[in-house]
């Protein structure tokens, strides 16, 4: 063929597998045979692998790339992604309605559009010039994580949008929505992970944000990922209101959730509520109750947002599933700071796509406060986290020789005394080697969040303590010394053997707040171990540092000061870290900043007064990732206050220090926005 009916005829068979994924997976409709359809698609491949001049980004071929994803970089958001306030009944929702008329005045004519609220993970995807360019996480809501790569992958999403009015095919647009997996898609990634021995998702939605995450995208393509897109941006487009946005969206190939609605009034929203609360478990989807939003534009705009979220939205969330059944037994499990946690063992019951067996108690105090006892029949709830909860007890069927739960006095796996603190609702076991601490401190030692180590997860850790080849921190990189002995271990052999021993080593090399957080520090979370490694730069500086420097720092308050202190000045803990500086792992903080941020790297920052857009705490974690660092108190050395209403005592002794005071604005135009 000479190159130009190639590329006509590659330019046709695109057009024409574009249009059957399009009936296929946004309209669920088949339009030629799978055999007719890979024949096009194979076709297709071997034109553009014999002519990779033409191979384009978004030839159907493209979606998904043989390369790792390396990282996930930040992307900043062209328009804040907002949260969405919750309401829980009429009330609330008549509340909503009352606001919105307070700002638009009594007389104006209102109308919502309701849709469903889709249970899954947010996303952002730009197209420019038509084509799709990048896509991302909300992230804090400023800045999300691109995962282009991923999102091409997904088969609803185009990657080239259809717009005959050739409107936006010169510029950029935006659109959002929410990308979920279908349920009974979900039940059957999880029944052949099972099956590969691999470990199976909680649910549909904490499935999908796990596969977003992956770094390899022929593996997110193989799970099924699907879309609802809700919003649209566009800056040259000459739509007024949400419900001509969906259309719109519809339009430009994207696949919109049927189900919304242009409502008259509060009245018609509430219906639309009830009637899917009613029929949610009629759709393939996980739905968590219904989003309302004021349908103007213009109206949207006078409405404005308050903090995280628009003045002009508000989500309706439905009552937590519940189901009823018995409560066998109570056992207590003793975590890594050796507090018992009470679980209640129940008779297995189905409940919202899943079997539970478990449930959490909290403490001794919620036991009592809701009169729990072994043998009673018990309503259980699944709320928006995983593990379901104890709501109420049924009295009537209480058996009549039921007896209050009893406190246990001796630790259920070391045996020794338990101790309650005064001001503390926990029971502690205070026996620092009791295995169960020493197993949890490992396990949070190696978890994601702390060391990351690959491979050796919960039931390993427990094996090697077991075994007594682990008992404190250092003892995991000395684990090569056992390697014959490992490799015995069920399950395990020299392959993964190698692997575990390599993620170790790996783990050598991980930011210093990762390692602080590790170290399980009481009080010390993920977010306060970095702002330790941010302050102090270095381990060393840490270990020696005072509590009132250690307070000095933005958020940091006398329980963890304190805490630290004690933590270092534990002969056992220094011998630890002095174990582990000799086995190389890495005592210095990452200097990773988002982006270059000239304005804000370097600078000190205080905050006084309430802001408007985000809260303190956003702004706060803003400075930080932008590298800058924020303070409680100002001082001579402060380079920006950032003052908004009614500020405090600083901005008086700002202004005497004449420091650089700037508004909420300008401090958002530092990152490019207003
Ligand atoms: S609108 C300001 N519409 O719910 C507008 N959100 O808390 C906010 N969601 O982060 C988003 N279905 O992840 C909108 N039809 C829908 C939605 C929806 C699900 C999620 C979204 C958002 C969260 C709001």
């Amino acid at each position: 063929m000479v190159n130009n009916s190639v590329k006509n005829r590659i330019e046709k068979l695109r057009e024409l597998i574009n249009k059957y994924d399009y009936h296929y997976y946004v309209l669920s409709e088949s339009l030629i045979s799978d055999y007719e359809y890979d024949k096009l698609y194979k076709e297709l491949e071997k034109l553009e692998k014999e002519n990779p001049g033409f191979v384009t980004p978004d030839s159907p071929t493209q979606r998904v790339g043989s390369d790792l994803t390396k990282e996930f970089p930040p992307l900043k958001h062209k328009v804040p992604m907002l949260s969405l306030a919750n309401t829980y009944n009429e009330e609330d929702l008549f509340d909503f309605d009352r606001k919105v008329k307070d700002v638009l005045g009594e007389a104006a004519k209102v109308e919502y559009v309701t849709e469903l609220k889709i249970d899954g993970v947010s996303v952002s995807i730009i197209y420019r010039n038509g084509i799709l360019y990048k896509a991302a996480t909300r992230g804090d809501g400023f800045v999300g994580e691109e995962i282009t790569n991923n999102v091409k992958t997904i088969k609803s999403v185009p990657l080239k949008i259809n717009d005959i009015n050739k409107n936006y095919l010169s510029s950029e647009l935006e659109v959002r929505g929410e990308i979920f997996m279908e349920i009974e898609a979900f039940n059957e990634l999880n029944r052949s992970r099972m099956l590969r021995g691999e470990k199976i998702f909680a649910n549909p939605r904490n499935s999908t944000a796990g596969t977003l995450k992956l770094q390899d995208p022929k593996e997110v393509a193989r799970r099924p990922l699907d879309i609802f897109v809700y919003y649209l941006l566009a800056g040259n487009s000459e739509i007024n209101s949400q419900f001509e946005s969906l259309k719109e969206l519809q339009k430009l190939g994207f696949k919109v959730n049927p189900n919304f609605k242009l409502c008259d009034n509060m009245q018609e929203v509430i219906s639309f509520c009830n009637e899917w609360e009613i029929k949610r478990d009629s759709l393939p989807y996980e739905i968590d109750g219904v989003v309302i939003k004021v349908n103007s534009f213009e109206q949207q705009k006078k409405l404005g947002n308050i903090a995280k979220s628009p003045r002009w939205a508000v989500a309706y969330k439905f009552k937590a599933k519940q189901a009823i059944t018995k409560l066998l037994k109570i056992t207590w499990q003793v975590g890594r700071t050796g507090a018992l946690t009470p679980v209640a063992e129940l008779q297995p019951v189905f409940l919202a796509g899943s079997t539970i067996s478990r449930a959490t108690l909290h403490n001794i105090d919620e036991i009592e406060r809701k009169d729990i006892r072994v043998g009673d029949t018990v309503v259980i709830e699944k709320g928006g986290d995983v593990i379901p909860k104890i709501v109420s007890v049924v009295l009537e069927k209480r058996p009549a020789n039921s007896q209050k739960v009893k406190i246990p006095e001796r630790c259920p796996v070391c045996n020794s005394l338990l101790y309650k603190p005064e001001e503390e609702v926990a029971i502690y076991c205070q026996n620092s080697n009791c295995p169960a601490q020493i197993k949890g401190r490992l396990e949070h030692f190696v978890s994601r969040g702390a060391m990351d180590i690959e491979g050796l997860g919960k039931s390993l850790v427990d094996q090697l303590v077991d075994l007594g080849y682990l008992k404190s921190f250092d003892d995991i990189y000395k684990l090569y010394k056992h390697y014959d002995e490992l490799i015995k271990i069920e399950g395990l052999g020299k392959k993964s053997v190698n692997k575990l021993l390599a993620s170790i080593e790996k783990s050598k090399k991980q930011p210093l707040e990762r390692l602080i957080f590790g170290l399980g520090i009481r009080y010390v979370g993920a977010g306060a171990a970095v702002k330790l490694a941010r302050h102090f730069g270095t381990m060393e500086k840490l270990m020696n540092a005072s509590e009132e420097e250690i307070e000095s720092i933005y958020d940091i308050g006398s329980s963890i000061s304190k805490s630290v202190k004690s933590f270092f000045s534990n002969e056992e803990n220094l011998r630890i870290i002095s174990k582990l500086k000799e086995d190389g792992l890495n005592f210095n903080a990452s200097s990773i900043t988002v982006d270059k941020n000239e304005k804000i790297e370097g600078k000190s920052f205080v905050i006084t007064g309430s802001l408007s857009s985000l809260t303190r705490e956003e702004a706060k974690d803003i400075i930080l990732k932008y590298g800058g660092k924020v303070s409680s108190s100002v001082s001579k050395k402060t380079d920006y206050v950032i003052v908004g209403e009614n500020p405090g005592s600083k901005f008086n002794k700002a202004k005497e220090l004449g420091l650089n005071i700037i508004d909420e604005n300008q401090f958002l135009s530092f990152l490019g926005k207003s």
